[in-house]
């Protein structure tokens, strides 16, 4: 069971909790910025840091990283970054304790208990940015050989999620847009998903409620609550995807990060208010098994979190939102063509946690009105 902790104060308690004497640290580039850094440093444990990848991470990059982690011998694993640092700390940790080495991540992906008996490597994360929530999930992503790799493994899952909000103040404004986006979409398709459970569903309606009153004074304001709260609402979104999965908001957005250079989070948001109005529109499609009442019904649920009435309203809230942060959509250079990419591109098991049913003309259409 993850705990999760408020304030960068406690990571010593922590270290000694779990008993570490040599702290394996994974940190992105930003980490010798970060306002964080001095209370990290001045833990009394050796570090031994590894910051040598990129963001969206490579698998040789990870492979790097597990050669340094067991010629040092350390006893646990210290992620300190966004989404992708935290990432690579998890591949890291399952490529360590699996009987299959740095074979264990090369796909074909199969979810598997890889812990290996009377060995254990306690994980610690601090997220430094308030989106991806990947604190708080069993997914790790990384690419391998040029294609999205998402491992999921219940081993990866940080024991600790250590929240400390004052880190985002040096994070630029449009990652702050992007990864806000990234959480307030995990938390709209989280209820949606066809996986949801109650327990899920009360981690998304945070999310979405939290982020739905604060995002205004965190983008424009610099707001230091405001900032608190999205980090609580990105990590809700994290607990609530580690449940449900997201649907087809995210897996039509792999393809727009690597086509269009759009970040993760601005990608997703620029696809859910198209996707959103088509399922509105067509809920005779709808395959939740708890059927198309429900799926009306958690619409609603969704646009009263958003301050809306029924989703038309929402997604006019949505793309409304989108242009007040000014987060445009992508521009095609060559439509006919990117748009048979893009349709097939899409990942069909992904598309199964999608509510309604995504057909591959109608993931066309969808994509000819995202690219402007
Ligand atoms: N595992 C999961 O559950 C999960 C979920 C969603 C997304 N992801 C993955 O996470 C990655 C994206 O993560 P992300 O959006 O957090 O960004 P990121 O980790 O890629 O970081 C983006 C940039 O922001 C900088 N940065 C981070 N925090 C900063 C701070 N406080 N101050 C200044 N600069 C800072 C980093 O140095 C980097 O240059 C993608 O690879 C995505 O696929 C994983």
């Amino acid at each position: 069971m993850q705990k999760i902790i408020q304030g960068i104060d406690k990571l010593q308690d922590i270290l000694e909790t779990i008993g570490c004497r040599k702290l394996f640290m994974v940190i992105d580039s930003s980490y010798p910025f970060l306002n964080i850094k001095d209370q990290i440093e001045q833990t009394s444990v050796t570090k031994v840091c590894f910051s040598d990848f990129s963001p969206n991470p490579l698998f040789e990059d990870v492979c790097k990283g597990i050669d340094l982690f067991n010629v040092q011998e350390c006893d646990a694993i210290l992620a300190v970054g966004g989404g992708s640092s935290i990432d690579v700390a998890k591949c890291i940790k399952l490529a360590v304790l699996a009987r299959e080495g740095n074979d264990v991540l090369i796909p074909p992906l199969v979810s598997k208990q890889v812990e290996i008996e009377g060995k254990r490597i306690p994980f610690i994360a601090i997220p430094t940015t308030a989106g991806t929530g990947s604190e708080s999930t069993h997914n790790a992503v990384m690419y391998y050989q040029g294609s999205k790799q998402t491992v999921t493994n219940d081993g990866v899952l940080p024991d600790y999620a250590l929240l400390e909000p004052k880190v985002l103040s040096t994070l630029p404004l449009y990652q702050k847009k992007c990864t806000m986006l990234d959480a307030l979409c995990q938390g709209i398709e989280s209820w949606w998903s066809v996986n949801s459970t109650d327990e899920s569903k009360g981690y998304a309606k945070k999310a979405v409620e939290l982020i739905t009153k604060y995002w205004r004074k965190y983008i424009f304001n610099n707001d230091a609550d405001a900032a608190s709260n999205i980090m609580l609402a990105a990590n809700y979104a994290g607990r609530a995807i580690n449940i449900s999965a997201t649907t087809a908001a995210h897996a039509m957005s792999y393809k727009i990060t690597s086509m269009y250079k759009l970040p993760h989070g601005h990608a997703v948001a620029v696809c859910l208010p198209e996707i959103w109005e088509y399922m509105t529109a067509h809920p005779e499609h709808c395959i939740d098994p708890r059927g198309q009442e429900y799926l009306t019904d958690i619409f609603n649920l969704i646009s009263k979190s958003l301050g809306t009435v029924g989703a038309y309203e929402s997604i006019t809230l949505f793309r409304n939102m989108m242009k007040e942060m000014n987060m445009p959509n992508p521009i095609t250079t060559d439509r006919q063509h990117e748009l048979e990419l893009l349709a097939s591109s899409v990942n069909p098991v992904r598309l199964k946690n999608n509510p309604v049913q995504l057909t591959q003309p109608v993931l066309y259409n969808l994509y000819n009105t995202i690219i402007k």
